[in-house]
């Protein structure tokens, strides 16, 4: 079997451990492994399998001769590298939004649509952690019944913000419980996240819905290829370290019965009912943080509407939300004989 060396940009943070995690876990086939970060980490020892990995500095140089770079660095660090060093020999997975609504960029969640890897010019993005989740549950259900409109509201965890926004949780949860004051100022997430929650991800737009909101909204329509699709979402953070939670709303063209509904997400690959409410069963953050599949539950009719459902969606949004979907991408691209 073929081998590849590969590249982790942004190594040292939370997507980039996930990377290297997987990797081992999955015995990704790697001949080299180059691992960088920001110039703050050259020199770092990080462990791969047994051996313990310098960190360099992330530089144009250094991804020569690459065949794959799975890069989370930032969307400002993919602009400046990743479009002078990636070709047909050298691709970028990138997990930062810098090129997801770029025509010729694929934006791809592979049980969804792995064809469009075929169009790839180098560079492949990986979706918003929000959207994998939700266009993973959505695509079975649209195969069989046409969705015509999709309410999301999220509970994303503090993880999604990165290493630095978590230490700020902890740090403000141990000021409360010593009765110190907290500190609002100088905060990675914009308000205070311990014992609150916050509707604001990412910089409020002209249209007043977040950053956030509308890379759910933008990304779902390219993924799904239905770009008249009718989709709202509102984004909120909540004091959750690991694992993104979703309220989703989705009427449909003709009436869907729960039954049905539950029988074609638990047979569609890469997800896990969890639909037992009786027994105090469904998807939590707590539980499923660590696991790779899209976890769906509380399936129900909506009282309001014939042709609705409601559903609970959860996922780790490093895992599928982030390093996981990434690597699925360079499987799948092997698979097709793209790499
Ligand atoms: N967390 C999620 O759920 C999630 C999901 C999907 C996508 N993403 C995206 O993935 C990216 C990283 O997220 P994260 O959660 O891993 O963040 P993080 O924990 O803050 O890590 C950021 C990484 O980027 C590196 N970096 C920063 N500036 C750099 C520079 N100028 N040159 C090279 N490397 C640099 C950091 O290196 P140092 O340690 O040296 O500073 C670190 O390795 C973001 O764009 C984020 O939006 C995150």
């Amino acid at each position: 079997m073929k081998e590849y060396k590969i590249a982790i940009l942004g190594a040292t943070g939370l997507v980039g451990q996930e990377f290297l995690k997987i990797l081992e876990e999955r015995n990704f086939p790697i001949s080299d492994i180059i691992l960088t970060a920001s110039s703050n980490s050259e020199g770092k020892k990080i462990l791969f399998k047994g051996e313990n990995l310098t960190v360099k500095e992330a530089k144009k140089e250094i991804f020569k001769g690459v065949d794959i770079i799975f890069s989370s660095a930032g969307a400002s660090v993919s602009k400046n590298l990743l479009p002078d060093i990636t070709n047909k020999e050298t691709i970028a997975i990138d997990n930062t939004s810098a090129f997801r609504m770029y025509g010729d960029v694929p934006l791809v969640v592979p049980e969804v649509n792995s064809e469009d890897l075929k169009k790839h010019n180098g560079i492949i993005s990986n979706p918003n952690c929000s959207t994998i989740q939700l266009v993973v549950a959505l695509k079975p259900l649209n195969d069989f019944i046409p969705i015509k409109r999709v309410i999301v509201s999220t509970y994303q965890a503090v993880s999604g913000a990165g290493n630095k926004a978590i230490q700020e949780m902890y740090k403000q949860i141990k000021d409360k419980l010593e009765n110190k004051p907290l500190n609002y100022e100088k905060t990675i997430l914009p308000q205070v996240i311990a014992f609150n929650v916050i509707p604001h991800g990412g910089n409020f737009l002209e249209n007043d819905y977040t950053e956030e909101e509308m890379k759910i909204v933008n990304e779902t329509k390219k993924i799904m290829n239905l770009p008249n699709l009718k989709i709202t979402a509102t984004s909120v953070r909540v004091p959750v370290i690991n694992g993104h939670s979703e309220s989703v709303n989705i009427e449909f063209e003709k009436e869907f019965s729960p039954e049905k509904a539950k029988e074609l997400l638990s047979n569609f690959k890469g997800i896990k009912l969890i639909d037992n409410p009786k027994n105090k069963e469904y998807p939590m953050p707590i539980f499923i943080s660590g696991k790779n599949d899209v976890f769906v539950g509380r399936i129900r009719k909506d009282t309001s509407c014939d042709n609705a459902l409601n559903m609970f969606i959860v996922a780790d949004n490093i895992r599928k939300g982030a390093a996981l979907n990434a690597i699925q991408i360079a499987e799948k691209m092997i698979e097709m004989n793209l790499l």
